[in-house]
C-alpha cells in the first residue's frame, strides 16, 4: 500500500496567516502541521508516499520534508496547476499507483489517541482485500464536513458533502483507505458545483458498488481539522497539553 498527502488547497479560511506560507507547514505546537498527518502514515506501515503540493510551495514543501531517507521513508512530489479537488490526487500520477491500494490523508487533519495502530492496521488489511474504509467521527458541526449516515447495523446508507440538513452527526475524517480501482473511479468523476474532483463522489462510487466500509472512530481518538482559526488554535492547545502532561511527543 502507498500513501498520497494533501498539502495543496487555497487555505484561505486561515487569511492572511497562509498569504505567504502555505496552511500544512504553519506550526502546531512545536512542528508543522503536515508531521501529524504523515505520522498517520508511518503508524499505518508506509514507506512511499506522494506528496501532493501547489506549484507555487512545491519547493517549501521539499525543504521541510526531503525526500523522506531520513525517516527511513521515500517521498515523490506532485503537483497541482489548481486546487481541483481531493480526488484530483488520483490522477495526478498514475505511475506512482503501479496497482497498489492506497491510504490518503489531509495535509490539515490531526489524527491522535488510543487505539489507532491497530484501527489503522485494520483497515489497511481490510482494503489490501478489495473495498475501501473511510471513518465517522461523531462531531458538533456535521456540516462543514462529509457526512456519513449509518444504519442500525453500522453499515453505511449515504454520504454526502457539506449537507446543509446532515442526515447524522458523523462527519468523515480526511482519511481514506482504497484498493486499487481508485485511480479508475476518479478518472470518471464529473466537477463538483464548485469545480472540485469530490472525495465525497469517489467513496460514492465504492458505496455504490456495495464495497465501502464505515469505521466509527472511539471517543478515546481525537481528530481536529486545523483548517480555521479556531480549530488551529484548538489543535495547538491538544498538542501543548498533551506534550506537556505526558512527557512524550505526539
Ligand atoms: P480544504 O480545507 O477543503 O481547502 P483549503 O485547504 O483550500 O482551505 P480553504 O477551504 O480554507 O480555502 O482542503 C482540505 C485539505 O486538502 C487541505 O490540507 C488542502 C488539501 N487540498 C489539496 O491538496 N488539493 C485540493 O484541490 C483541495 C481542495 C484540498
Amino acid at each position: 500500500m502507498k500513501g498520497i498527502l494533501l498539502a495543496g488547497g487555497h487555505g484561505t479560511r486561515l487569511s492572511p496567516l497562509t498569504n505567504a506560507v502555505s496552511k500544512q507547514l504553519l506550526p502546531v505546537y512545536n512542528k508543522p502541521m503536515i508531521y501529524y498527518p504523515l505520522s498517520v502514515l508511518m503508524l499505518a506501515g508506509l514507506r512511499e508516499v506522494m506528496v501532493v503540493t501547489t506549484r507555487e510551495h512545491r519547493a517549501a514543501y521539499r525543504h521541510a520534508l526531503g525526500d523522506g531517507s531520513p525517516w527511513g521513508m521515500s517521498f515523490e512530489f506532485a503537483e497541482q496547476s489548481a486546487p481541483r479537488g481531493i480526488a484530483e490526487a488520483f490522477v495526478l500520477k498514475p505511475d506512482f499507483h503501479d496497482g497498489n491500494a492506497t491510504c490518503l490523508v489531509l495535509g490539515d487533519n490531526l489524527i491522535y489517541g488510543a487505539g489507532l495502530s491497530a484501527t489503522l492496521a485494520d483497515a489497511r488489511q481490510r482494503v489490501e482485500r478489495g473495498g475501501a474504509t473511510i471513518f465517522a467521527h461523531a462531531v458538533r458541526d456535521p456540516s462543514r464536513y462529509g457526512v456519513v449516515e449509518l444504519n442500525k447495523d453500522h453499515q453505511p446508507v449515504s454520504l454526502e458533502e457539506k449537507p446543509a440538513q446532515p442526515h447524522s452527526h458523523f462527519a468523515v475524517p480526511g482519511l481514506y483507505f482504497h484498493d486499487s480501482r481508485a485511480p479508475a473511479f476518479a478518472q470518471e468523476l464529473q466537477p463538483s458545483a464548485r469545480g472540485e474532483l469530490e472525495i465525497t463522489e469517489l467513496n460514492r462510487r465504492y458505496l455504490d458498488a456495495g464495497s465501502l466500509h464505515v469505521e466509527p472512530l472511539g471517543r478515546g481518538i481525537a481528530w481536529f481539522d486545523a483548517g480555521t482559526h479556531d480549530s488551529l488554535l484548538e489543535a495547538q492547545n491538544f498538542v501543548h497539553t498533551l506534550e506537556h502532561r505526558q512527557g512524550s511527543l505526539i
